[in-house]
């Protein structure tokens, strides 16, 4: 299958190079027709997913009855029924945002599963799916600072410290409207987050939705901006060149959106995300991070 599948390969790249876009869009239908046929994965018979759990309601741990932290949110759930859907095993690799970016980068994962973007600077080491879900991005403070930002002006300059996730958008959006701002890139939401309450960032650039799930353990945290961004809504990473696991990708995603199961998933992770959670990656005992784990457990 490996061949059939290089060869397909070698024909999408000699048709856009030689023939033209047209012949390359055929290619690629076919491979859409019939990638049931054609899947390969990383691992036979499984879906090797990167995620980071640092992103509720995308994707964070939930704690059980029995105090063990269970990963949940809509990113997973999704994920798990674009396994079922394929006839896959899935198998989830927590790691930070930027191990999303470069397990993808390195080819040793099928899908990046985080509320990606589809930021075409990405497009060298990934390819995107359809989006499946749609949010939008907020500069984030604290209560006592919020009257002082009506616009980003007001903290673009040297003095004012601003955070955002490494190798996020987010990132890429501090340096596009605060440019003189101290920027500090934290590998972490949960540390961005810490560090605003703490008083030692002014404000960060955080998705909306995110910012609107750590509010509700946390309401001294105000959304002050609506950060305008071009590539709205999330896709999933899909390992590149992988054109049989891109439409099957594709086509799961469809069908989780017409059957009402994408909506489903969205509503069950805000409503697990209200309860009992931790965000950031498990101890090697597999246990949540104590200091965060009273974080999520207290108040
Ligand atoms: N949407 C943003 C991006 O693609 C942030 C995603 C961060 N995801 C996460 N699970 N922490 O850069």
């Amino acid at each position: 299958m490996k061949k059939i599948y290089a060869f397909m390969l070698t024909a999408v790249v000699a048709a856009s190079a030689f023939a033209g876009a047209a012949f390359a869009e055929d290619a690629t239908e076919a491979a859409a027709a019939d990638w049931r046929a054609e899947l390969t994965t990383i691992e036979d018979g499984v879906l090797t997913v990167a995620t980071s759990p640092d992103f509720a309601p995308y994707e964070f741990y939930s704690i059980d009855e029995n105090g063990n932290p269970n990963m949940a949110g809509f990113d997973i759930a999704l994920a798990q029924y674009i396994a079922d859907y394929m006839g896959l095993e899935l198998s989830i690799i927590a790691v930070d945002f930027d191990g999303v970016l470069s397990e993808l980068q390195t080819g040793s994962v099928d899908l990046g599963v985080a509320g990606l973007s589809p930021d075409p600077a990405r497009e060298a080491i990934m390819d995107f799916s359809d989006l499946y879900y749609m949010g939008g991005q907020s500069l984030v403070t604290v209560a006592d600072k919020a009257e002082t930002i009506t616009s980003f002006d007001d903290i673009n300059s040297s003095e004012f410290t601003v955070g955002a996730q490494t190798g996020s958008i987010q990132l890429d959006l501090a340096n596009q409207y605060t440019p003189n701002a101290s920027i500090v890139a934290m590998p972490k939401v949960t540390d961005i987050v810490s560090e605003l309450l703490a008083d030692k960032e002014y404000a960060a650039f955080i998705e909306t939705d995110v910012a609107k799930c750590y509010q509700k353990i946390h309401p001294e945290l105000e959304i002050v901006l609506d950060v305008p961004y071009d590539q709205a809504g999330s896709a999933i990473g899909v390992n590149k060149g992988n054109a049989a696991l891109l439409a099957g990708v594709n086509e799961a995603i469809a069908a989780a959106l017409a059957d009402g199961s994408m909506s489903q998933f969205v509503a069950d992770a805000n409503e697990l995300a209200t309860g009992e959670k931790y965000e950031g990656l498990l101890d090697e005992a597999g246990e949540a991070v104590t200091e965060a784990a009273t974080e999520t457990a207290g108040e």
